[in-house]
Order: structure tokens, then C-alpha cells, then sequence
């Protein structure tokens, strides 16, 4: 497509715009196509459909363009692949986090905790300031109940939530049809969770698979894909097993990332924001490196700079 400009809202990695023949078309940046976003070295493979049809659009393109926006200083105009874990007891702290965090995120995760003490009240109040919403419920019931929950998550337009591989075939296809028919507008991305990080070999032996954990993520991961998922979150250490076995339009979303300077907390098996790009994460999950930090919004700064 010639001639186009687009404007990615940071504070909403899913919607932007761009010229069609000289008129400008809103529309939504799907996860199913392919693109390359050379500039901050991300995979980020994505698609655009357009309001009034798709739109076959150059991501390439899109991002020296976004490179120019970025020299010319308007920082609204970015693709960024943090999403923060708003790991945080209640909507008053929740929101506390996300003023001071703003738009130097790309997303915000809501996790069991927040989302069984507020309700979908925070992801009303985070949709209305424009800003996409991850919501990490990890799924896992008899398909029926799965559709159901996916659908009531889909109608809520949050743009990623999470399910549990393990939950099998039929649950799996359940979810990516509830929330194909159920969304308004692009579907939400389903992540499939595969292993737990917290399973050792052991734990996972005794719960009947007395396979090496990789070889048991590996197999969901392809279960999950041929189901329909597109996503998956994973450990960063089975990012390059994933990204080289599974087809390039999935996305890989991982937490575990710490910069180079940073504690590991509970974490065992960290990366540097940079190299989990560099080995095919497509987001980075992450929580306290931004919200513990004394500044949240400067952390997350800095975790994005150093991406370029
Ligand atoms: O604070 P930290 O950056 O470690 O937070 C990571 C986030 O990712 C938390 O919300 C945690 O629940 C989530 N997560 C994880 N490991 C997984 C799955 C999710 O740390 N395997």
C-alpha cells in the first residue's frame, strides 16, 4: 500500500490509523498477519484490519515511519511491547500505578487478584482511558464453561487473556470460536499457558507426565496452535525452542524479564528485556522491575530505550 502514514496510540497497541488513498481509515492491529518491525529489533507480526475491510499493510514501512515520528519527538506514536502486571491488591492502587505509569507502557496485565477483588469495573475504567487491557484469568473448565467465560471476556473488549493448554482440544477450540463470534471488533488474542513456571520435573511427574518439561511445552504449544491459539506464553528460556518450531505468526508473550541491574525476586529463569526480544518474544510481561521501581513510568522508559 503507497503513500500510507499510520499513528499507533501507545496507550492502545491494538488500534491506530493510517492513509487509504489519501483518506484516512481507522482500523485494528491483528495479531494474524505477518509484519516485520525492524526498529526495535521485535518480531512483531501483525496484521491491520481496517474499518470497511482488510487492508494489506507494510509493516515495514510502518516502522522506519514510526522511526521518523519517534526523531520528530511525538511520543505518542509507537509500537511497545511491555505490558505491565498490575500486580496490585485494589482498583485505588491499581490506578495510582497506572497515572504514574501512562502511556510508557503498552498494555496493562489483570491478573486473578485484582480482577476477583475489583471486578470488570478496572477494565472499564482502563478501556475508557483508551489504554489495552491483558487479562490473565488462565482459563481452564469444560469447554461449554470456557466459550462462556472467553465470550463474557471478549464482550468486555479486553485484547489478550490467557487459557490453559492443558485444558485439551475441545476446550481450546471452544475459546477461539466464543471469542471469534463474541468480539465487536478484532477478537481478543488467546494466550495458551503451557507449563506452569512453578512445576519442576518432579511436581510435573506427579501429575502423570513423566516427560522433561520442554518436551511436554513443546507438545502443547503445538496442540495449542493447531487448535486455533495464536499466542502462548512461555518462559523466556523456551522462547527460541518455540519461535523455531512454531509458525511465525505466533505470539510469544513472556514474563521472567529483569534488565541487567535489577533483582531477580522469586524469579529463576530471567532475561534482559533485549535478549528476550532478540530470541522471538513478540511482549514482554512485566511487573515489578516497573512497579516497585521509585519511578514506575522512568523503569518503563528505560526498559523501552532499551530495546532500540
Ligand atoms: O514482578 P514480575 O515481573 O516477576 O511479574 C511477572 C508477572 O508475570 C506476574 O504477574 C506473574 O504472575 C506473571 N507470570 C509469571 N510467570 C508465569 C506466568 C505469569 O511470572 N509463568
Amino acid at each position: 500500500m503507497a503513500g500510507f502514514h499510520k499513528s499507533i496510540n501507545l496507550k492502545n497497541l491494538w488500534s491506530g490509523s493510517w492513509l487509504r488513498d489519501g483518506e484516512r481509515v481507522r482500523g485494528q492491529i491483528c495479531p494474524d498477519g505477518v509484519g516485520k518491525c525492524g526498529r526495535f529489533r521485535l518480531i512483531c507480526r501483525v496484521g491491520v484490519r481496517a474499518e470497511g475491510g482488510e487492508d494489506d499493510v507494510d509493516f515495514r514501512g510502518m516502522a522506519a515511519q514510526d522511526a521518523a515520528d519517534r526523531q520528530s519527538g511525538d511520543p505518542e506514536i509507537s509500537m511497545n511491547p511491555i505490558i505491565l502486571a498490575v500486580d496490585v491488591p485494589d482498583q485505588a492502587s491499581a490506578f495510582d500505578l497506572i497515572e504514574k505509569v501512562g502511556t510508557h507502557v503498552g498494555a496493562y496485565k489483570i491478573g486473578s487478584e485484582l480482577f476477583t477483588a475489583c471486578g470488570p469495573e478496572i477494565i472499564h475504567r482502563i478501556r475508557s482511558m483508551g489504554a489495552s487491557v491483558f487479562l490473565d484469568l488462565k482459563f481452564y473448565d469444560i469447554p461449554n464453561t470456557v466459550a462462556k467465560a472467553v465470550a463474557a471476556a471478549a464482550a468486555l473488549d479486553v485484547q489478550m487473556l490467557t487459557i490453559h493448554t492443558s485444558g485439551g482440544r475441545l476446550m481450546m477450540e471452544a475459546a477461539v470460536k466464543a471469542a471469534q463470534s463474541a468480539a465487536k471488533q478484532a477478537p481478543p488474542l488467546i494466550l495458551g499457558v503451557t507449563v506452569l513456571t512453578s512445576f519442576t520435573e518432579s511436581l510435573l511427574a506427579e501429575t502423570g507426565i513423566p516427560d522433561a518439561i520442554d518436551k511436554h511445552v513443546l507438545r502443547l504449544g503445538h496442540l495449542a496452535v493447531d487448535c486455533g491459539l495464536t499466542g502462548l506464553v512461555c518462559s523466556p528460556l523456551e522462547l527460541g525452542m518455540l519461535r523455531h518450531s512454531l509458525p511465525a505468526p505466533v505470539q510469544l508473550v513472556t514474563p521472567g524479564i529483569r534488565l541487567p541491574d535489577s533483582q531477580s525476586d522469586d524469579q529463576a529463569r530471567i532475561m534482559t528485556p533485549r535478549s528476550a526480544i532478540e530470541q522471538g518474544a513478540n511482549f514482554l510481561v512485566i511487573g515489578r522491575p516497573i512497579y516497585a521501581a521509585p519511578d514506575p513510568a522512568a523503569a518503563a522508559q528505560a526498559i523501552f530505550q532499551s530495546l532500540a
